[in-house]
């Protein structure tokens, strides 16, 4: 049985075999799960056409890089300038692509007038920018990076200090209620970076924003994962974790501005982990990479890309390729449970005295295959038994060790990545959710 199982720290690893019909490019690939493939573009390479071939080939959502920033839409306060920022959306939806909108506010790219300003007039400045570009743009945003880079790097978990910070710490909800007072269809998205590690400080301060923005009301709707990968800042290998928590509080997540440094298959390795993260959480709704090619990246000495300098796909494009093709050969179906069709998302066990409480969770659905997550509570030192019913079968597992006493049994224990695992099941058109049981180990 062991053999059947491919298990990584952190990642779920997908056995399946390529779909039937591949989709040949980025954003068909995507298309299959209900998910977008974008990439950050420059104004000012819409008139290199291998630039644009590509772009208008492989993808389906569009960043403007630095085109939307406050010092590009505000250079003089109260005039606003969207020429290149127009070029960069008409463009996109001409190709009949979508448009994240990035960023409205932000310590950093502030146009000079703004870097000096502070207290009220910098509140009011920022809160009129928002408002006003957001209204500009109204129904042409998928979805608005509205704050973006708001928290420390280091062990703190708090805020970084900048002008916007220093008019209060309700700078940022106040940004998100104008964002949504201007343009109500847009997604609302936290956007950051350091925030990949579930065990970062940086990544639980963004978290317990997001839980009190959820708790009080405020209009959240999605977060942001920067994900500008390198070997001082490798993919973290509990990255699933990280976006599955981050999504269970009720928002989307989305990685944003995907870039990882390298070449070869180590490179290629790292960009399919961060693609199965996303592909194994129901609520990642899309990736983009930070640029076209190595040449076009914001760090092209690092060869960050998918594409190299001649606009020739790399290791890691076919990487991505593949992991999309197989995860998700064909659209989500919904379950036809034969015990619960309509019934909850989630079952708990009951607890024994001095024991645990094991809490499955529905995760994706495809038309062989399913996710299953399991929070434990009560205990860090958790021994789950998972049992599935014939012809299931797991096929793949994360954040847990498991063993296999029989074909049909899991037996799976703490990993180091926290309490909450999950497990790939291939149905074989019994929907039936697994048993699930714990006790302390
Ligand atoms: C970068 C651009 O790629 C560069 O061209 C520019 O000089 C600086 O900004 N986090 C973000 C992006 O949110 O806006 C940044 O983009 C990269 C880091």
């Amino acid at each position: 049985m062991s053999t059947l199982v491919a298990a990584a720290a952190g990642a779920a690893v997908l056995v399946a075999s390529p779909a039937s019909g591949a989709a040949s490019t980025l954003a068909a690939a995507a298309q299959q799960s209900g998910r977008y493939f974008g990439t950050a573009v420059a104004a000012n390479k819409l008139s290199d056409s291998t630039y644009v071939g590509i772009l208008n080939r492989e993808f389906d959502m569009v960043t403007a890089e630095n085109e939307m920033k406050m010092d590009a839409t505000e250079p003089s306060q109260g005039q606003f300038s969207y020429g290149n920022a127009d070029r960069i959306v008409n463009q996109a939806r001409n190709q009949g692509k979508r448009v994240r909108g990035h960023a409205l506010a932000w310590h950093s790219q502030q146009p000079g007038w703004m870097q000096n300003m502070s207290g009220t007039a910098l509140r009011n400045a920022m809160l009129n920018h928002v408002t006003q570009v957001a209204s500009y743009y109204r129904g042409k945003i998928y979805a608005w990076d509205v704050v973006n880079e708001a928290f420390a790097d280091g062990s703190s978990g708090g805020r970084r200090d900048s002008n916007l910070q220093r008019t209060g710490n309700d700078w940022i909800e106040a940004a998100f209620r104008a964002a949504r007072a201007a343009d109500p269809g847009a997604k609302l998205c936290y956007n950051d970076y350091n925030t990949d590690n579930w065990s970062h400080a940086k990544t639980q301060g963004v978290y317990r924003m997001v839980q009190d923005f959820k708790s009080r009301g405020v209009p959240i709707d999605c977060v942001g994962f920067q994900a500008h990968f390198n070997s001082g800042n490798p993919v973290p290998s509990n990255y699933h974790t990280t976006l599955q928590n981050f999504a269970n509080l009720g928002v989307d997540v989305q990685i944003t501005e995907l870039d990882i440094e390298g070449s070869g298959s180590t490179q290629a390795q790292q960009y399919q982990g961060v693609v199965q993260a996303c592909l194994s959480v129901t609520r990642c709704t899309g990736i983009t990479v930070w640029g076209i090619r190595d040449t076009d990246s914001w760090r092209a000495s690092g060869t960050p890309l998918l594409f190299d300098g001649s606009g020739n796909k790399k290791a890691a494009y076919t990487s991505v390729l593949n992991v999309l093709n197989n995860a998700s050969s064909t659209v989500p179906t919904t379950p036809t449970s034969t015990t619960d069709p309509t019934g909850p998302t989630t079952t708990t066990t009951p607890q024994n005295p001095g024991g645990c409480t094991a809490t499955y969770r529905e995760g994706q659905k495809w038309n062989d295959r399913f996710n299953g997550e399991v929070t434990v509570s009560g205990t860090n030192n958790w021994v789950v038994t998972v049992t599935v019913s014939s012809p299931q079968r797991i096929i793949a597992t994360w954040n847990t060790t498991a063993t296999w006493p029989s074909a049909n049994v899991m037996v799976a224990r703490p990993n180091g990545n926290g309490n909450t695992f999950g497990f790939t099941v291939q149905h074989g058109g019994n929907w039936n959710w697994p048993s699930v049981s714990c006790q302390v180990g």
